[in-house]
């Protein structure tokens, strides 16, 4: 696979794009396969390094998969789950907790290696492991494996001290079959935890609250087979609509959930791009510099996250200063010293970056950090003067379907 990718910037992207389904929803849908009994078909499912690598540990657990090139991934899953996940899967992905609570509720012993930080943060994991032992469950570390243990899952009120995404899912899905109800409290709100929950809901299990910060699950016996197709992806479907404004394009993206894109939609409409809303299409142009704009990224349904790096970059190149304010992840700016190296004007504070934006960047060799970075940086290479090389590649592979191709489809210059 090729490690690097070049492209020419100064082209205005044009033309429409298809959206993929969300990597962040089919992941912890693939871990709730494990709940589940019988042949499951998961549709909309993204071709993704870090897709392959959730399936390889469904099937070093003993869950039996068939994963077809479009999108479509049958899974099947028996009472027979082994308890133990592979360390070299849980360290090439953090993702691969989430089969903790899974393996936990359906065997009641779960060894999963402690997941490891990355670039952009330590990544504890201190409150999946307070909610399962609310459930009843005991955990410790040993030898660089949290082993967890619990006769019975006993359901209960868990309160959240942050809503984090993968905590409120790992234990919504740990007490599916727990005994009783459990209420989750301070529950996170990101989309693809409502995903996962229908997911689940549509195979059997009892959880409301979806949508809410408040996500009751009344346990069962058992959870059957289902059918079901992954959401968009939100993140993917903003990294276009940002292309579209940073290249003074005009780009119109299908198969979108208009109200996963609501804190972009705003932001780009405040910075002077124009934004029109189709049934499931959103339009995306610019003629002139986007305007400076302050951004603060907040849990959903505030600005995500994940669209931090790339929408930072735009800003290198608005009209005006720019504060940039990451309050989700303690080490979220290792794209602004590549930017930096584009031209950009960036000081970069504490948990803070101050933009001044110029009127071009100058195309630069760059190095991804992580995949959202890398996203950031192929923005900016195709809004740069000249010629940018963009390293690492397999950073963006884990978590973009084919972005490079359908860039290219919409008339911009790059490779790999
Ligand atoms: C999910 O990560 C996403 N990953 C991330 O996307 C996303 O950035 C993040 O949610 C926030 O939206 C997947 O869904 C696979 P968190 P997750 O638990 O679940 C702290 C991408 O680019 N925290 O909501 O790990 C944590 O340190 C990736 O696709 C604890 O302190 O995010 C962080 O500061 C990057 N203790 C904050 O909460 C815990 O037990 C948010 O983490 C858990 C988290």
């Amino acid at each position: 696979m090729k490690s690097r990718l070049s492209l020419e910037g100064g082209v205005p992207l044009k033309g429409t794009v298809r959206s993929s389904g969300a990597k962040n929803a089919a992941l912890p849908i693939l871990a709730g396969c494990i709940l589940t009994h019988g042949d499951s078909v998961i549709h909309n499912v993204p071709d993704l390094m870090d897709i392959k690598t959730m399936i390889k540990m469904l099937e070093a657990l003993g869950l039996k998969t068939d994963y077809r090139s479009n999108g479509t991934l049958r899974v099947s899953s028996t009472q027979k789950i082994r308890h133990i996940a592979p360390y070299e899967l849980v360290t090439a992905m953090r993702a691969s907790f989430f089969v903790a609570g899974p393996v936990l509720a359906k065997t009641g012993l779960a060894k999963i290696p402690l997941p490891g930080g990355c670039a952009i943060g330590s990544r504890p994991i201190d409150l999946h492991l307070k909610g399962f032992e609310a459930l009843g469950a005991t955990t410790e570390i040993q030898h660089g494996f949290v082993v967890m243990k619990a006769k019975k899952l006993v359901g209960t009120q868990i309160y959240l001290d942050f809503p984090s995404v993968g905590a409120t899912e790992n234990i919504m899905m740990a007490a599916c079959l727990a005994e009783g109800k459990t209420v989750i409290e301070n529950a996170a709100l990101e989309p693809e935890i409502t995903d996962l929950g229908e997911f689940l809901n549509s195979a059997g299990a009892r959880i409301s609250g979806l949508r809410t910060n408040k996500i009751t699950i009344e346990g069962v016996s058992q959870i059957n087979n289902t059918e079901y197709t992954v959401i968009p992806d939100r993140i993917e479907v903003g990294t276009l609509m940002i292309a579209a404004a940073i290249t003074l394009g005009d780009i119109v993206v299908e198969g979108i959930r208009m109200e996963h894109q609501e804190p972009l939609i705003q932001k780009l409409r405040d910075c002077g791009a124009v934004v029109e809303i189709g049934d499931d299409t959103i339009r995306v142009s610019a003629t002139e510099r986007v305007r400076a704009v302050d951004i603060k990224t907040m849990p959903f349904p505030g600005f995500p996250t994940d669209m931090q790096a790339q929408f930072l970059a735009l800003l290198t190149v608005a009209n005006g200063t720019s504060v940039v304010t990451e309050t989700i992840f303690e080490n979220r700016f290792m794209h602004a010293q590549e930017l930096i190296r584009m031209g950009a004007k960036i000081k970069i504070e504490q948990n803070h970056v101050t933009i001044t934006g110029v009127e071009q960047l100058s195309g630069a060799d760059v190095k991804i950090t992580d995949l959202r970075a890398g996203a950031a940086l192929i923005l900016a290479g195709l809004a740069a003067d000249g010629f940018t090389t963009v390293h690492g590649l397999h950073h963006l592979n884990r978590g973009y379907e084919n972005l490079p191709a359908k860039i290219r489809s919409l008339g911009g210059r790059i490779s790999g």
